[in-house]
């Protein structure tokens, strides 16, 4: 396996990666989700709230659904959305897989970085971290270059013209990282840094930092390793779990992450708080991104957010959306916690706390 660097001519510019075929198959998917797709979603959001069914806010999540769903599943127009959102989103990783196989020879040497990322999990991976999220076949190392298929192929083919309006999808981990407490960080851990779409927004903002990134995803972390080396940039990336980082004592001024705590079960949120607590100076701030509790989101987001969960395998969301994180990062021992939206109504939220200094 080869490596080389970007020469102007082989940039990752789309129309360059993938042959016609998988252009085709991606596209299709993108104007199904955007065409029919987003019509089908407002007749069912209408249907919801002309029911008058929907509550002032979303406190008990079990008993919205329990409510709302009855209503929208008679609908011919809800069956084919629900069954089409589903259809696309289980072929999306599989297109993009076969479309890098296709091309493999040309595209390897634009995703292989310029050494192996070091492995630090002793051979322990969570259970939980093999499931198949966002209905990605074989979990997120189900081909060795998925990294490289979820971030070139996935998200710019599908997602940046489904979610991104034509702009930077990675803006707001750029918004995100802009907010954490201080100006200046010395030393930050990113936990489940995946394809180093948020690391590379904090070594944007935060210049003079060291980052050190980790993930469990081979495939992940060796995307985000090229994507740094192609930037310039001297990241340090470790493949560990955010819950037993093997990280120093009190070496971090700063443990962030961006969308990692709903992919885990809440007893697995409270080791990352409290590993991050060991691995913060007296006075460093966590700053976890993640999605929005429903209870203050409105009605209708909060039922379209646990229904988006529940159709694209997201097995955490709920209970991410509703356990008292606050508490979590209070029990780990941090003060000052503050829970925020960075956009009023929208995702992500932000959690931001500090380890207290030593009382002497
Ligand atoms: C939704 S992605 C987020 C990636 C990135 N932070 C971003 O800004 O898009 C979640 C990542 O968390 C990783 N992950 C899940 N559980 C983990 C754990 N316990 N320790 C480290 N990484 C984990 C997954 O492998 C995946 O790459």
């Amino acid at each position: 396996m080869t490596t080389h660097q970007l020469s102007p001519a082989d940039t990752r510019t789309p129309g360059q990666l993938i042959d016609q075929r998988g252009r085709a198959e991606l596209e299709f998917v993108v104007s199904l989700r955007m065409g029919m797709g987003a019509a089908l979603r407002g007749r069912v959001r209408h249907r919801i709230e002309e029911s008058g069914l929907l509550p002032e806010s979303a406190t008990d999540i079990e008993a919205l659904r329990a409510t709302v769903d009855p209503v929208v599943t008679v609908d011919p127009a809800y069956r084919f959305h629900a069954a089409s959102l589903r259809w696309s989103r289980e072929i999306s990783t599989p297109r993009g897989v076969e479309a890098f196989d296709r091309r493999r020879d040309r595209l390897e040497p634009l995703a292989t970085p310029s050494a192996p990322v070091a492995d630090h999990t002793g051979g322990e991976l969570p259970r939980y971290w093999g499931y198949e999220f966002h209905t990605t076949e074989g979990g997120w190392d189900g081909h060795d270059h998925m990294g490289f298929v979820h971030h070139e192929m996935v998200y710019q083919y599908l997602l940046t013209k489904i979610y991104g309006n034509g702009g930077d999808i990675f803006a707001l981990r750029r918004a995100f990282a802009d907010r954490a407490p201080e100006d200046h960080y010395d030393q930050i851990v990113d936990l489940g840094c995946g394809t180093g779409q948020y690391t590379l927004k904090l070594a944007e903002a935060y210049p003079r930092a060291r980052i050190t990134a980790l993930d469990l995803s081979v495939s992940e972390l060796s995307y985000a390793k090229r994507r740094a080396e192609d930037a310039g940039l001297a990241i340090e990336f470790r493949r560990a779990a955010a819950e037993a980082t093997g990280l120093d004592d009190e070496s971090a001024d700063l443990v962030t992450s961006y969308i990692l705590l709903h992919e885990m079960p809440p007893h697995a949120i409270a080791k990352v708080f409290a590993e991050a607590f060991r691995l913060l100076r007296p006075g460093g701030h966590v700053h976890f991104g993640d999605v929005g509790a429903y209870a203050t989101r409105s009605a209708y987001d909060a039922w379209n957010d646990d229904w988006d969960a529940e159709h694209g395998n997201e097995p955490w969301w709920r209970l991410a959306a509703t356990t008292d994180i606050a508490e979590i990062a209070r029990d780990a021992g941090f003060v000052d916690v503050e829970r925020y939206e960075l956009l009023p109504g929208g995702h992500p939220m932000g959690t931001t706390a500090r380890k207290p200094e030593v009382s002497s």
